[in-house]
C-alpha cells in the first residue's frame, strides 16, 4: 500500500484531546509508513509489526545520530540510548549491572518503603496533585537507591534532575554561572566513593576506566531516562484507578484476600495494560544507514524513521485478535498486554524496565489500601521532549485510607 504522503504528521502538535490524538494514530496506522515534511522530514510508522521490525534491525536503523526530532541536545548523545554498537555494548553492560533483575529484586524492600512513605504523606492531606506529591518523587529516589546515593544526596539528585529535565524540555530557567549541577554532584559522589568505597553500584562505577565526562553522561542518562517516564506511568496508573471504582474494589479485594485475584499478579497485569494503553514514551527516531524499505516503501540512507510506540500499542492488528477482550483503545484489566512496545524492542529495549515495572507494581499494591477519586478532570496528557514523552502535568486526586483487614495488615504488601 502506498503511503498517504500528506506530509502533515507532527508529534509536536500541542493541545490535542485524547480522542483526537488516538484518532490521528488510527489514521497513521492506515498505511505501513507515512512521510512527514515537518522538522526537516521523516518517515513514521505506527504499526506494531513495522515498529518491532525496525527496532530489531539496529544495524540498518541506527540510534547514534539521535533519537529525538528535532535533536534535544545538539552535539551531545545520550549514553546508551543514542549510541550504536560497539560503543553501546560496554555502556549497556554497566546499565544491566545497575538495573538488571537481581539488582532490582534486592532493592524491592527499600523501594516499597519509599513508595509507602510518599503515598502516606500524600494521603495525610486527603490528596492534591498526585504528579507533584507522589509520581514526581518516587522514580528519582528509586534511581538513587539503585545507584547507591546516600539518603542526604537523594533530595539534591531529585532537585537537580528536575531542573535539568525542565531545561531539556524548554520549561526551565537558563543556567546561572557557578550554580550546582547534576554533573558536578555526580563527580563529587564518585570521588567520595574512590576515597571510601561502599558496597554499592556507584563505587563499582567509580572504579571503571571512565573519564568524568563519561561517568556524568552515564548517570545523567539514567536519571533523565528514568524520571519523567516512570512519573508519567505512575500518573496514568493512578488516574485509571481513580476513575474506575470497580477496578479499585477488585484491587482492594485482592489486597484483603477476599477476591479471586492475587494482589501482585493483578497489579502487575494492570501495570502492563496501563503502559500499553497510555505509553509514557510515545516515539523515538532512527536513521537509516543504508538504502532499505519499510512496509514496502523505499527509505534512503540518511533518512530518519520514527517508530511510534504509542500508536503501535493500540494497533488492532496486534491487539484485537482476541474477541473476548475490549478493543485496544480501551483499558482492559484482563488483557495480557505483555508484548507491548512501551519499553521499545530489541537492542535498545528499556534497560530500566525491571525497575519501572517494579515501581509501578508497588504503587498499584500500595494504592490498594486507599480509596481514590479524580478531584478535577485533568488536562489531556502533554507531549514533552518534542513529543517523545507524554504524561499528565497535573493530576488532582482525593485519597482516603480503606479500613485494613487483619489478614492484610500483617502482610508486607
Ligand atoms: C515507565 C517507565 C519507562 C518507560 C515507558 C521507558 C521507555 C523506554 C523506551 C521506549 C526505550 C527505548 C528507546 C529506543 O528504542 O530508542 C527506553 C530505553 C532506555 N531506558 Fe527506559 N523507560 C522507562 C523507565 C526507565 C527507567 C526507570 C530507567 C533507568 C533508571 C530507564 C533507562 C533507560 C535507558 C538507559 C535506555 C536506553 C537503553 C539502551 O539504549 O540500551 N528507563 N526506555
Amino acid at each position: 500500500m502506498a503511503a498517504t504522503d500528506n506530509g502533515e504528521f507532527d508529534h509536536h502538535e500541542p493541545g490535542l484531546t485524547e480522542a483526537a490524538r488516538y484518532a490521528r494514530y488510527a489514521e497513521l496506522r492506515a498505511c505501513p509508513v507515512e512521510h512527514s515534511d515537518r522538522h526537516g522530514g521523516f518517515w513514521i510508522t505506527g504499526r506494531h509489526a513495522e515498529v518491532e521490525a525496525i527496532c530489531r534491525d539496529w544495524a540498518t536503523f541506527a540510534s547514534g545520530q539521535g533519537v529525538f526530532i528535532p535533536d534535544l541536545t545538539p552535539g551531545i548523545r545520550s549514553a546508551g540510548l543514542e549510541q550504536d554498537p560497539p560503543e553501546h555494548t560496554g555502556v549497556r553492560r554497566l546499565f544491566v549491572e545497575m538495573l538488571g533483575r537481581p539488582a532490582v529484586r534486592a532493592a524491592e524492600p527499600e523501594i516499597r518503603a519509599i513508595t509507602r512513605r510518599h503515598v502516606a504523606t500524600f494521603a495525610e492531606t486527603g490528596g492534591g496533585d498526585f504528579m507533584a506529591g507522589v509520581a514526581g518523587r518516587v522514580p528519582v529516589e528509586a534511581i538513587a537507591v539503585m545507584a547507591g546515593f546516600s539518603g542526604s544526596t537523594v533530595a539534591r539528585v531529585r532537585e537537580l534532575t528536575e531542573q535539568l529535565w525542565n531545561r531539556l524540555t524548554g520549561r526551565g530557567t537558563p543556567p546561572q554561572p557557578g550554580e550546582p549541577t547534576l554533573g558536578r554532584l555526580f563527580v563529587e559522589e564518585a570521588e567520595l566513593r574512590r576515597a571510601e568505597p561502599h558496597d554499592d553500584f556507584l563505587t563499582r562505577l567509580a572504579a571503571e576506566d571512565l573519564t568524568d565526562r563519561e561517568l556524568v553522561a552515564f548517570l545523567t542518562s539514567t536519571a533523565v531516562a528514568g524520571h519523567e517516564t516512570t512519573m508519567a506511568g505512575m500518573g496514568n496508573l493512578a488516574y485509571q484507578l481513580a476513575s474506575d471504582p470497580a477496578l479499585q474494589a477488585r484491587l482492594a479485594a485482592a489486597a484483603d484476600g477476599t477476591g479471586p485475584d492475587d494482589l501482585g499478579a493483578l497489579a502487575a497485569r494492570l501495570v502492563e495494560e496501563s503502559l500499553r494503553h497510555r505509553s509514557p514514551v510515545q516515539l523515538m527516531a532512527r536513521t537509516a544507514v543504508a538504502d532499505t524499505t519499510v512496509g514496502g516503501e523505499a527509505v534512503a540512507a540518511g533518512e530518519r524513521v520514527v517508530v511510534h510506540f504509542g500508536a503501535a500499542n493500540r494497533d488492532p492488528a496486534r491487539w484485537a485478535t482476541d474477541p473476548t477482550r475490549l478493543p485496544p483503545d480501551e483499558f482492559d484489566p484482563d488483557r495480557d498486554a505483555t508484548g507491548h512496545l512501551a519499553f521499545g524492542w530489541g537492542l535498545h529495549r528499556c534497560v530500566g524496565a525491571f525497575l519501572a515495572t517494579l515501581e509501578l507494581r508497588l504503587l498499584g499494591e500500595e494504592l490498594a489500601r486507599y480509596e481514590l477519586a479524580v478531584a478535577a478532570e485533568p488536562e489531556p496528557p502533554v507531549p514533552t521532549a518534542g513529543g517523545s514523552f507524554m504524561g499528565f502535568e497535573r493530576l488532582d486526586l482525593t485519597i482516603t485510607p480503606r479500613p485494613v483487614r487483619a489478614a492484610a495488615a500483617g502482610s508486607g504488601a
